[in-house]
């Protein structure tokens, strides 16, 4: 670990420079590093804004505080080990290997955790990449379909059910704060509420009636309604796909591919950030569908009606 102590002396930035720049800093910054700032006035709003944009992954202590001068060590914990393992199940085999507890004893960061158990936390790290890179290696052309039906609706459509009420609040208050000076986001952000309307009523449609079908022919073999039923569905759903596709282009090419301009608030950064997460999320989970799950459906069904 890099033991140099970064200190960053904002008294000289200009203010609208300070937070992005303490910004950068932290996100440069490896778990279990420290930055120090010093500053001419308490930089309260800036621990509120790292807690909100970054969550609660770092210490802040006063080691002078004013009256002329602040000083602030920020110390990056990391994520705890139970964030760790609930937003990948798969990596609590890791834990397991190296006996890190991350049930009752997961309230604690990574580092920590290897520290007390006398592991080396980056091979523990390096274990939980390896983890993370096989992430989408999972044999999807021989898992049965009804176990492929309920891996999308647990991973994906969890993901746009779970994100979109905080996406749309953040990109509804950025447009109203940028959308003088920054239009686009004006069009950013009708695209992304109609992109999330259209997908709530997909959703709706696959898990209501088309994904039971499947799972009703991948387990009991038996497919109900004549040749091609469910071609027709799917090609519906196929359709919805396209118009979630239009949709998330027109907002790639509005956001400049996602790339903020330089004037840039961090929330307004954060909102690219959180969007483009989600169009990755939406090309893979459509990627599955149209060309995974839709035709080895089709395939089925013929199979057995034949
Ligand atoms: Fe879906
Ligand atoms: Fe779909």
């Amino acid at each position: 670990m890099n033991t140099m102590v970064l200190e960053l002396d904002v008294r000289m930035l200009p203010p609208r420079e300070k937070h992005p720049v303490i910004f950068m800093k932290f996100d440069n910054l490896k778990d279990g590093e420290l930055m120090i700032i010093v500053n001419d006035h308490d930089p309260k709003p800036l621990y509120y804004q790292l807690m909100a944009e970054r969550g609660n992954i770092f210490e802040w202590d006063y080691l002078k505080d004013g009256p002329d001068v602040w000083r602030i060590k920020i110390t990056k914990k990391g994520k705890t080990i139970g964030e760790i393992a609930a937003e990948d199940v798969r990596k609590v085999k890791v834990f397991m290997k190296y006996g890190i507890d991350f049930c009752c004893g997961g309230n604690k960061p990574l580092k920590e955790a290897c520290t007390e158990k006398g592991l080396d936390v980056g091979e523990v790290e390096k274990a939980l990449q390896e983890i993370e890179n096989k992430k989408y290696e999972l044999n999807f052309n021989n898992m049965p379909l009804h176990e492929l039906t309920k891996y999308i609706i647990e991973k994906h459509h969890r993901y746009i059910k779970e994100c979109q009420d905080a996406l749309l609040g953040l990109s509804e208050k950025i447009a109203e704060r940028h959308g003088n000076d920054h239009p686009e986001l004006l069009k950013v952000n009708d695209c992304l509420k109609e992109l999330i309307y259209e997908l709530n009523m997909h959703l709706m449609k696959e898990e209501n009636i088309l994904f039971p079908y499947i799972e009703t022919i991948s387990i009991n073999r038996h497919a109900g309604g004549g040749l091609g039923m469910i071609e027709n569905p799917i090609k519906a759903m196929m359709h919805e796909h396209d118009v979630a596709g239009d949709l998330i282009k027109t907002i790639r090419i509005q956001s400049n591919q996602y790339i903020a301009p330089e004037d840039a608030c961090n929330s307004y950064k954060a909102l690219y950030k959180l969007i483009k997460e989600f169009d990755d999320d939406l090309m893979v989970h459509i990627h599955l569908e149209n060309n995974i799950l839709f035709p080895r459906a089709i395939q089925m069904e013929k199979a057995i009606l034949k």
